[in-house]
């Protein structure tokens, strides 16, 4: 593919220059109308019985991507209470919010349960919490369901070597855990890793988590999790899209199974966050200098790995798209450059060793697909503001939905 953005018309007739001339950059640029779509998608996966999809909204907690998961229909995970404080910004009614935090305090989980918010413990340790704080309560249990995937090792969080969830040995002491408080369990819920490209792993792990589901008496739902991937090599290698369709018509059968042998449909629930979001965002940065260092070439942009930690944090591709004067360069010939930010790490790499048309001083960079794990992973190291975000709307108009940081802004803890 030569261009993502001019193949969706990403922009929709807007100019990127005279957006990042008007909100600076970097800049978040995010489409309305893609989002939109991801979020109605993963509303469809499951037709036949009760379903909910939960977005997953530590990939993107904007509070105006928050409203579109709203109007979409979607409920919302959340971590902690600064995700819920968000989704209340949102509109969220608490009975649309599934807070699945881990390892938290007493005053978190007391925010949650003051709510009547759905929560999900994810230890032993922290279900005795609950029963503690909450006696007689209802809550979800987090099972580790012994598999994981994912694009990298630190995104994969079921198996036997992560943090989460509770083992499938461990199950007979919730149930001594709830004898003790008097406890239902209403729920279980499983997360196995973030950014698989094909359905195996995780029809895999709905397999186990239902063949384990068949231990709990009147389960009101069960939620698989999320971490259905997005092509993000789309641009030079044409990777092909998630197969959404695929991978639903090989999981009703899973489902059929299940239902009848529990003998009812519970609400079944997904967790996604990178599909719902990742796509419909465009990062862009503007490049400040272009050099050689012993025989490699260099571009170095505003973009630094406080704006986009993914590719230094995960190893994570992004394709980049190159623009100048508004317009995208054509890949019709490229030449090998690493293209880098403004940070002062020398792994503050976007893309190394890259094939990329002649970027020159004053060119735009475009970052595809950022919209996950993106600005809300920004952080203000090297005392930098976090950027602006702004949205192209169906109607093309564009509207900036979080102002850039100030310099005031940083200095207003001390
Ligand atoms: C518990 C849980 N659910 C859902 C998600 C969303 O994953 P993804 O964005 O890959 O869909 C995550 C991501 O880390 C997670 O930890």
């Amino acid at each position: 593919m030569n261009s993502y953005i001019e193949k969706v018309d990403f922009f929709k007739g807007n100019d990127p220059e005279a957006i990042a001339k008007e909100y600076g950059t970097p800049v978040y640029v995010c489409s309305e109308e893609i989002i939109r779509k991801h979020m109605h998608d993963v509303s469809q996966v499951i037709i036949k019985y009760p379903y909910t999809a939960n977005y997953s909204v530590k990939a993107n907690t904007n509070i105006h991507i928050l409203k579109l998961a709203l109007e979409e229909g979607l409920n919302c995970d959340a971590m902690s209470v600064g995700e819920i404080k968000m989704l209340e910004a949102a509109g969220f009614p608490y009975d649309r919010i599934f807070f699945i935090p881990n390892n938290v305090s007493d005053e978190e989980m007391q925010y949650a349960i003051e709510r009547g918010i759905m929560t999900s413990l994810d230890s032993l340790s922290q279900l005795k919490q609950f029963g503690e704080l909450n006696r007689g309560g209802k809550c979800a249990v987090r099972i580790n369901p012994g598999v994981g995937a994912g694009h990298c090792e630190k995104v994969v969080t079921g198996g036997k070597k992560t943090k989460f969830g509770i083992a499938e040995e461990d199950i007979p002491e919730i149930f001594e855990i709830c004898k003790e408080y008097d406890l239902t369990i209403a729920g279980i819920n499983q997360h196995i890793g973030s950014g698989f490209m094909t359905p195996d792993p995780y029809l895999q792990a709905v397999d186990n988590l239902l063949r384990i589901a068949l231990q709990f008496k009147d389960l009101e739902f069960i939620d698989f999790g999320g971490g259905y991937g997005i092509p993000y090599h789309k641009l030079e290698d044409d990777e092909a899209d998630y197969p959404m369709e695929d991978f639903k018509k090989r999981l009703e059968p899973i489902l059929d199974y299940f239902v009848d042998s529990y003998g009812k449909a519970p609400l079944f629930k997904s967790e996604p966050g990178r599909y719902c979001v990742a796509e419909g965002v465009v990062l862009l940065g503007r490049v400040h200098a272009v050099k050689q260092n012993a025989g490699h070439a260099y571009a170095g942009c505003d973009i630094g790995m406080n704006v986009l930690v993914r590719p230094s944090m995960y190893d994570s591709w992004h394709d980049v798209e190159v623009l100048r004067a508004g317009k995208v360069v054509s890949r019709d010939s490229l030449e090998t450059i690493t293209l880098c930010g403004n940070i002062c790490e020398s792994g503050d790499l976007l893309a190394k060793d890259r094939k990329l048309p002649k970027i020159e001083k004053g060119d735009l960079v475009a970052l595809l697909d950022a919209g996950a794990y993106g600005w809300s992973m920004c952080s203000t190291y090297n005392s930098r503001p976090r950027p602006a975000e702004v949205m192209v709307m169906k109607d093309g108009s564009v509207k900036l939905i979080r102002r850039r940081e100030t310099y005031e802004d940083l200095m207003r803890l001390f």
